[in-house]
């Protein structure tokens, strides 16, 4: 997260939790000696090169506000940017967006040719259950944490998303309606696992699951129709990516329905429901800020 739209000690707090999630990713990716040692290359190659680790970070920051211990949620933010950086991989696959830049490398298809990015997306999602059903936390916590990323990442989740992304490119009349659900589901889904993730490891209520909830399908919202316009508005050097690719690929989003104008105020409107969704916790002075950073970024 960028210094100059975080305050001083929210730059603090998150910086330290990133630090935290990345030298477990690396622990958890340093798997040296493997037969295929080029897939595990890749796995580590894929999740390293970047990214912004705002699953992983929600993953902590509900598990800290609903009164948990981070380190009982570490393994699944772990387990969470595997499988978002899987679905990154395969997002970029020739077959699906054909980008080759990716969090401002080239994308692992691009370096490692298009059969090792499958196997390597396969892997970093395989290895995320891995990963999870040896967390060393409850039993109770860990199924219900594992079932969580299954039923979030799946066909009921960011696989239905994916799905319904590209049958809208083949169809001439998307509604606004129709956007709203392949965004809820897209990337909504895997925001919305984050913050129950955090919940579960905090064994919390049934009042800050659902207050977890509310927050979390308006940032997902929220998150996508931004990612839409930073790739209409977008620096590529800054944002990693190519930008225009939903233009390219003939992607009605937020922008082609709204324009810019409109389709930000709707990102702020989304995003105010998340933050008043916050009103049901305490101690989340630095995770509105970052609610609100998120609105603002620029990659
Ligand atoms: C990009 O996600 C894809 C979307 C779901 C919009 P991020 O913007 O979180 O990408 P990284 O993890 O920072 O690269
Ligand atoms: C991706 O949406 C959502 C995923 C589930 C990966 P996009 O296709 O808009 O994401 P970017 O712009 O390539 O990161
Ligand atoms: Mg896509
Ligand atoms: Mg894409
Ligand atoms: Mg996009």
């Amino acid at each position: 997260m960028g210094s100059e739209l975080l305050s001083a000690p929210a730059f603090k707090h998150y910086t330290s939790l990133v630090n935290l999630v990345n030298a477990t990713l690396g622990d958890y990716l340093s798997i040296n000696n493997m037969p295929y040692q080029v897939v595990a290359d890749a796995m580590q190659y894929s999740v390293e090169i970047g990214g912004k680790r705002v699953r992983p970070l929600l993953v902590l920051e509900f598990c800290r506000i609903c009164g948990g211990n981070i380190s009982d949620a570490l393994p699944f933010a772990c387990a969470l940017e595997l499988i978002h950086t899987y679905s990154l991989v395969h997002d970029d696959l020739p077959a699906m967006d054909n980008d080759s830049f990716r969090r401002g490398k080239e994308s692992t298809w691009k370096k490692y040719g298009e059969a090792y990015g499958i196997l390597t997306g396969d892997a970093l999602l395989t290895y995320a259950f891995q990963i999870a059903s040896d967390a060393g936390v409850s039993d109770h916590t860990t199924t219900i944490a594992t079932r969580c990323l299954a039923n979030y990442a799946g066909i009921f989740g960011m696989i239905g998303g994916q799905t319904l992304d590209l049958q809208n490119e083949m169809s001439e009349d998307i509604t606004l309606e129709d956007l709203k659900e392949t965004h809820r589901l897209k990337t909504g889904a895997l925001i919305r696992c984050a913050c129950e993730l955090g919940c579960a490891a905090a064994d919390a209520s049934s009042e800050q699951f659902e207050a977890s909830k509310k927050y979390a399908e308006n940032l997902g919202l929220a998150f996508q129709i931004t990612d839409d316009i930073l790739d209409v508005t977008g620096n590529p050097e800054v944002l990693g990516k190519e930008v225009g690719q939903d233009a390219a690929n003939g992607k009605v989003t937020y922008v082609t329905l709204l324009g810019v104008e409109e389709a930000e105020k709707l990102a702020a409107e989304y995003t105010q429901n998340a933050l008043d969704a916050l009103d049901a916790f305490d101690d989340v002075e630095y995770l509105r800020e970052a609610t609100k950073y998120l609105l603002n970024r620029e990659n």
